[in-house]
């Protein structure tokens, strides 16, 4: 479990779904995936968060206000293979209705020094290129953009590509 100012970061763990189903089921939310993840689909994503943890040391949390205990998102990290190599996958999905109140960059603030503190070198990013709260939210965090690739899993043609260094 980590601690930011105003959420609390737990380790997503079977029986998680029904928070997760609460905004990854919502289309607004999930605009920028095609379309929003069944119920049945969210044990497999806990599932690869599973997997991240045991490859990583953290996988994907769910974020919780302090204040309510409300489920508000869902950040951290998937193993994501590309160009021959897995790849710490960074990722940041908050309810809509939370939007813009600085909570995905709260949590990977906490995150990201968690993963570095476990010796990775590096953490990369990847989305739609029009999904400009989320590349807001790369650069926020001091990503830099490295590249434009085409991610067939995702509708969008063009994907932006973020590499974070492991502070020296
Ligand atoms: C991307 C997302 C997680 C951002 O969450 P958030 O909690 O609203 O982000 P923050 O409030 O921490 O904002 C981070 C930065 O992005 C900017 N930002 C956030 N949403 C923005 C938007 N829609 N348009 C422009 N900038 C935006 C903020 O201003 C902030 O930048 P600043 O620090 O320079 O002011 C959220 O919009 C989301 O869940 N989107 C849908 C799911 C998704 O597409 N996730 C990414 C998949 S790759």
């Amino acid at each position: 479990m980590l601690e930011t100012p105003r959420l609390i970061l737990t380790p997503l763990r079977p029986g998680d779904e029904r928070w997760l189903w609460r905004f990854m089921s919502e289309p607004r939310t999930m605009w920028a995936w095609g379309q929003p993840r069944s119920y049945a689909q969210l044990s497999d994503w806990i599932a690869w968060s599973r997997e991240a943890e045991a490859t990583w040391g953290l996988g994907r949390h769910l974020l919780r206000l302090k204040a309510t205990g409300e489920p508000v998102g869902d950040c951290g990290f998937f193993v994501w293979e590309w160009q021959g190599r897995d790849r710490v996958d960074a990722g940041w999905i908050v309810d809509h209705r939370h939007w813009r109140q600085g909570y995905a960059t709260e949590a990977l603030g906490a995150l990201l020094p968690a993963l570095f503190a476990r010796g990775h070198r590096e953490a990369w990013a990847k989305m739609a290129w029009n999904n400009v709260g989320s590349w807001r939210t790369a650069e926020a965090l001091d990503f830099e953009r490295v590249g434009v690739f085409r991610y067939e899993p995702i509708r969008w043609d063009r994907m932006l590509l973020w590499r974070l260094d492991a502070p020296r």
